[in-house]
């Protein structure tokens, strides 16, 4: 990668890989872009930013033309909890835009990526260490939208010779921007509500297991499958990666370890609990680690420990 363009920069992903990609690569080589502006951004105001609606794919050939990119990181989509509340929406933004992507990639000969998700297994899948290669019958729109998004990816690839590349996320805990409208949010709000109220209300029910990774470690992850030796990729799109699985009582734990008193109650949400109830509360990511090397530097305690004195900053709190 030389020259990336990156959609839907403001969200979760975009906010924190923006600034890395700029600090490896430079300011001027990282092309932001998003449907809006907002104020105060370092996305914005630390190099080059574009508005960019994704189902406008006229306008995005234009900017990577303009820009001469020879990468491109779709990060535009709707997470799995919005994409349920707006089905026909979550299609439009998902496909077309991830079509209109893979169309300017394709034209303009770049490097793709794009993360799919666990969203993309559903309820036929194993569930303990689920496999690379397995059953895929997601039972949401966003798993029909991801699962969708893997087969075209490959298509790409195979009948056109995109160098499409992806991985299978888990939920992302960051302390940067928040994430909006997924499954897996509590464990991001937890942290949040444990430093400004000392207690959290969960929409999960205890005993339920996800994958989950801190930011930092999925950062390195996009940069080193992009930057990853092509002849040993076996896989493309999409590779299971993890870096641990833990169920709110758990996470809640950790947190007590630093403030004490710090309690978690259930209010559980049947849409979102059946969500998560659709998905693995293991993956298997030994085809990343053999094809590519993936690894990851945080665990559940490490993590707890960075989150909390990161948003003690952030929120000012002592
Ligand atoms: N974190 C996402 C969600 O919960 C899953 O990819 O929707």
């Amino acid at each position: 990668m030389k020259k990336i363009l990156l959609t839907g920069c403001l969200g979760q992903i975009g906010s924190e890989l923006v600034p890395h990609l700029r600090n490896i690569y430079g300011n001027d080589n990282v092309i932001a872009t998003d449907i809006r502006r907002i104020e105060n951004s370092s996305v914005i105001e630390g190099g080059p930013f574009e508005v960019l609606d994704v189902l406008d794919g006229k306008s995005m050939a234009e900017i990577v033309k303009k820009h001469n990119c020879d990468s491109i990181i779709h990060l535009a989509a709707l997470l799995s909890a919005v994409a349920e509340a707006k089905p026909a929406l979550a299609w439009e933004i998902n496909m077309g835009g991830l079509f209109n992507a893979l169309e300017v990639a394709r034209e303009n000969k770049c490097a793709f990526f794009t993360p799919s998700s666990i969203g993309a297994f559903g309820p036929s899948t194993p569930k303990i260490k689920t496999p690379q290669d397995t059953i895929q019958r997601p039972a949401t729109m966003y798993g029909v939208t991801k699962v969708s998004g893997e087969l075209l990816c490959d298509y790409y690839y195979k009948k056109f010779g995109v160098d499409t590349r992806g991985v299978r996320f888990p939920g992302l805990i960051s302390y940067v921007a928040e994430p909006g409208g997924g499954t897996t949010d509590y464990a991001v709000d937890i942290y949040y509500k444990a430093l400004q109220e000392g207690k959290y209300n969960c929409y999960i029910k205890e005993g339920t297991y996800m994958d989950m990774m801190y930011m930092e470690d999925a950062l390195n992850a996009i940069v080193n499958l992009m930057e990853a030796d092509p002849s040993k990729l076996i896989h493309r799109n999409s590779f299971n990666i993890t870096a641990m699985s833990f169920e709110p009582s758990q996470i809640a734990a950790e947190i007590k370890k630093h403030i004490k008193n710090f309690e978690i109650t259930y209010d559980v949400d049947p849409i979102r609990q059946g969500i998560a109830d659709s998905w693995p509360d293991s993956i298997d990511d030994t085809c990343a680690k053999e094809e590519w090397g993936f690894k990851t530097k945080y665990d559940l305690s490490s993590m707890t420990e960075d989150m909390l004195l990161k948003l003690k900053t952030k929120l000012n709190i002592r």
